[in-house]
């Protein structure tokens, strides 16, 4: 049982103000969107796992440039990928017909595009130069030895956690708080091993389980969107909640027209897990894409990241013929709430209507 009694415990260690985090969000979060959240007093976030070293010690630094405030740097700690030449080429010779409808062939071969920061020693040793405040990790832990000097060198550390067995494991490696992610979450589902079971865990359960479990602070992630979200995580025994989906329309991400006009349209009201992007579950708005995975003839999807450069290119040459569909674009089940707000107001906004909410159920309630 936790013993945990300092509720602001987190936003003292993280040097926040506002029990808020932006998601890191690889592709989408970028400098200004990052620094906007910072200034406002909350979190911001930059996904780099898709980016190598020197590219992401670029974004820190242009992020630096845009604030003094701390701000989270979040890795990928998923098992290196495991390439497969057959299950590849099945996987390539099943996605031709579709790349022909756009008038393009699809790659000859396919490549594990990025690199797992758990074998990365380039990354490792940029963030121990750069030492960006927090450090966040998804899909399991770097190794001990990587964390101890992380943690030596003054960073914070988060990791993702989708169970109890997750958060013990990160608890145990010396985290500073665990991200619970529930299945409403959009984007990729933080499973350390995908070959165990997996018990969908909702977010309200998930929070409530390890803020009881672990005397770490938690941060609630999936589905919440608005203020009653954060309230609701903060009742839960969350010291924080982390929005993804609800900073994707900000004016200041990288994301698409056709993912923009999709997230704020009724195509938001219908979201689907898919292995079919990238090689791993992920939360996306339904789409085409979403839709072939589902088509029971489908193939074996090759190991992760290396589905990921078929879908990539799919995407590109479904775009260069104005489709949009094909897009990887991830939202949470909640994304039908979805505003285009500049990153500063929005956080304001969350701000104001958290305490709004707390208000109004210390009226009734209090
Ligand atoms: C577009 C998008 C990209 C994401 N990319 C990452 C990522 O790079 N790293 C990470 O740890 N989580 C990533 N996530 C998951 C978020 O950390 C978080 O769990 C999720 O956004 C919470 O659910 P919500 O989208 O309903 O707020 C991503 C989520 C979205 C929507």
């Amino acid at each position: 049982m936790s013993t945990q009694t300092d509720d602001r415990a987190l936003l003292r260690s993280l040097g926040i103000q506002k029990p808020i985090i932006q998601a890191p969000m690889a592709g989408v979060t970028t400098p200004a969107l990052a620094a906007a959240v910072s200034n406002a007093g909350a979190l911001g976030s930059l996904g780099v796992a898709a980016m190598n070293a020197e590219n992401a010690r670029k974004a820190i630094h242009q992020t630096r440039e845009l604030t003094a405030k701390p701000f989270n740097i979040n890795v990928f700690c998923h098992r290196p990928a495991t390439a497969d030449a057959a299950v590849e080429r099945a996987w390539l010779e099943w996605l031709a017909p579709v790349f022909e409808q756009y008038g393009a062939t699809p790659p000859q071969t396919l490549s594990e595009i990025y690199t797992s920061f758990v074998v990365d020693k380039s990354m490792q040793a940029m963030l121990l130069e750069e030492k960006p405040a927090v450090v966040s990790f998804h899909f399991g832990l770097p190794p001990d030895a990587v964390i101890a000097e992380l943690k030596h060198a003054g960073m914070r550390l988060l990791a993702s956690a989708t169970n109890l067995d997750e958060a013990a494991a990160a608890v145990e490696a010396g985290v500073d708080a665990i991200v619970a992610q529930g299945i409403e979450a959009g984007g990729h589902r933080g499973v350390f091993d995908t070959t165990t079971r997996d018990d969908r865990l909702g977010t309200f359960a998930l929070t409530r389980l390890l803020a009881s479990e672990f005397d770490v602070p938690v941060i609630a992630a999936g589905g919440i969107m608005d203020g009653a979200g954060i309230a609701a995580a903060l009742a839960l025994g969350a010291q924080a909640a982390q929005l993804g989906t609800a900073f994707v329309a900000c004016p200041e991400t990288a994301i698409d027209e056709g993912y923009r006009s999709a997230l704020l349209g009724d195509a938001a009201r219908h979201t689907a897990f898919t292995a079919a992007i990238s090689g791993r579950l992920a939360r996306s708005i339904v789409n085409r894409f979403t839709t072939l995975g589902e088509d029971p003839k489908a193939p074996r999807t090759p190991s992760y990241p290396i589905t990921y450069d078929a879908g990539k290119a799919l995407n590109a040459a479904a775009k260069a013929k104005g489709e949009f569909g094909y897009g990887a674009q991830w939202a949470g089940q909640a994304a039908a709430l979805a505003r285009a707000l500049p990153a500063a107001e929005l956080v304001a906004q969350l701000e104001r209507e958290t305490r709004e909410r707390i208000e109004r159920l210390q009226s009734v309630w209090g």
